[in-house]
C-alpha cells in the first residue's frame, strides 16, 4: 500500500477511510506543521494529502523527496501550492471541487446578508445590551431589486446567483455562460463594466496572478458610492490597504470576508471599521462537506495511483 502523509487531522469517517485505502501518516495532535517538518515527515512517503494551511511554495517542493508523486490538496482552491514547482519535479498536484460549491455559497450569501444589514454590529449590542430600539436603529442596506455582481461565474458563483435571485444578478467571468448556466445575469466582459453597476460584489473567482489584488487602489473607484464588497474565495484577490481605505473615507459601505491575507492574522484596519463582517474561512465547514472533500482527496490519491493520471488533477 502507498505511504501518505497527512498533514491536518481529518474527521474520523475520513481518516477510516485513509486506513482503508492506504498507509497513512496522520498528524494526530493537528499540530500545524512547518514546511520543514513537512519535508521530514515526508521521508518515504508517495504522497502528501496537503491543507490549505500548508504553504507548499518552491522551495519546499525541490526539497520533497523523489517518491512524493502527489499532492493531493483538502481544497478546492490550491493557491497554497506552487503548481509549476510541482510540475517540474514530476508531481501531480489535485484538489475537491464542486463538493464544497453548497456550503461555500451559503457563506457567501451569509456574507451579503451580514456585510448589509450590519450583523457584526447587531451581534456586539446584542451581546452588551441595553440597545434601544428606534426607527434608525442600525438601518442597513435591503437587498431586494440592488444589483449583485458576481466576480468569477464558476460553480460557487453560480450557486450564489441562483440563492440570491431576488437581487439582479450581474457577473464577470473568463467567458460567457451558456444561456441555461446563466439564468438571466448580465455578462460584463470587462471589471470596471460589472464593478460599476455592483452595489454588492461577491468575489468567487481563484486567486492567480491575473487576480491577484484585483480589488486595489484603482478598481475601488470603478464601484457605485456606498457599495459593499465581499470575498468568499481567497485573501490575495484584496489589496487590503486599498480597501479598508475606502471604507473609511464611505465610498465602500461595508465589507463581508470569510478569507484575507495572512490568514489568520486579519489586518488590523479592519477591526476599527465597525460594518466589516468578518468569519475565519470557514467556507467548507459542514461536516457532511468536510467528510465529502476529505474523502475526494483520498480518492484522488487512489485514482492516480491505480491509473497515472486523475481527474481533478490541477498541474
Ligand atoms: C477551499 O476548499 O478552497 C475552501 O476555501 C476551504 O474552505
Amino acid at each position: 500500500m502507498k505511504k501518505i502523509l497527512i498533514t491536518r487531522k481529518l474527521i474520523k469517517e475520513s481518516e477510516d477511510k485513509a486506513v482503508k485505502t492506504f498507509t497513512p501518516i496522520f498528524n494526530t495532535n493537528d499540530e500545524l506543521y512547518s514546511q520543514k517538518k513537512v519535508i521530514e515527515m515526508s521521508n518515504g512517503c508517495d504522497g502528501i494529502l496537503s491543507s490549505l494551511t500548508d504553504k507548499m511554495d518552491k522551495q519546499t517542493i525541490d526539497k520533497l523527496p523523489d517518491t512524493i508523486k502527489i499532492i493531493s490538496n483538502f481544497a478546492v482552491g490550491f493557491g497554497n501550492i506552487d503548481l509549476e514547482a510541482a510540475k517540474s519535479r514530476g508531481i501531480a498536484v489535485t484538489n475537491t471541487p464542486e463538493v464544497l460549491s453548497d456550503a461555500t455559497a451559503e457563506i457567501g450569501i451569509l456574507l451579503i446578508l451580514g456585510a448589509c444589514r450590519r450583523a457584526a454590529e447587531g451581534i456586539q449590542s446584542a451581546q452588551e445590551g441595553g440597545w434601544k430600539w428606534s426607527a434608525d436603529y442600525l438601518i442597513g442596506k435591503q437587498l431586494t431589486g440592488t444589483r449583485l455582481g458576481v466576480l468569477g461565474m464558476g460553480r460557487i458563483g453560480q450557486k450564489i446567483a441562483k440563492i440570491a435571485r431576488s437581487m439582479i444578478i450581474h457577473y464577470h467571468n473568463r467567458s460567457k455562460l451558456s444561456e441555461e448556466k446563466e439564468q438571466g445575469a448580465v455578462y460584463h466582459k470587462d471589471i470596471k463594466s460589472l464593478f460599476s453597476v455592483s452595489d454588492v460584489l461577491s468575489i468567487c473567482c481563484p486567486a492567480t496572478k491575473e487576480t491577484e489584488n484585483m480589488i486595489n487602489k484603482e478598481t475601488v473607484e470603478y464601484f457605485p458610492k456606498g457599495a459593499v464588497i465581499t470575498n468568499v474565495a481567497r485573501g490575495d484577490i484584496v489589496d487590503d490597504e486599498a480597501l479598508i481605505d475606502a471604507l473609511n473615507r464611505r465610498k465602500i459601505y461595508a465589507v463581508g470576508l470569510d478569507v484575507y491575507k495572512n490568514e489568520p492574522n486579519l489586518n488590523p484596519g479592519y477591526s476599527k471599521i465597525k460594518s466589516a463582517f468578518i468569519l475565519p474561512h470557514l467556507g467548507s465547514a459542514t461536516k457532511d462537506t468536510r467528510i465529502a472533500m476529505a474523502n475526494l482527496a483520498i480518492d484522488n490519491i487512489d485514482e492516480f495511483f491505480k491509473t497515472g493520471n486523475c481527474k481533478n488533477k490541477v498541474n
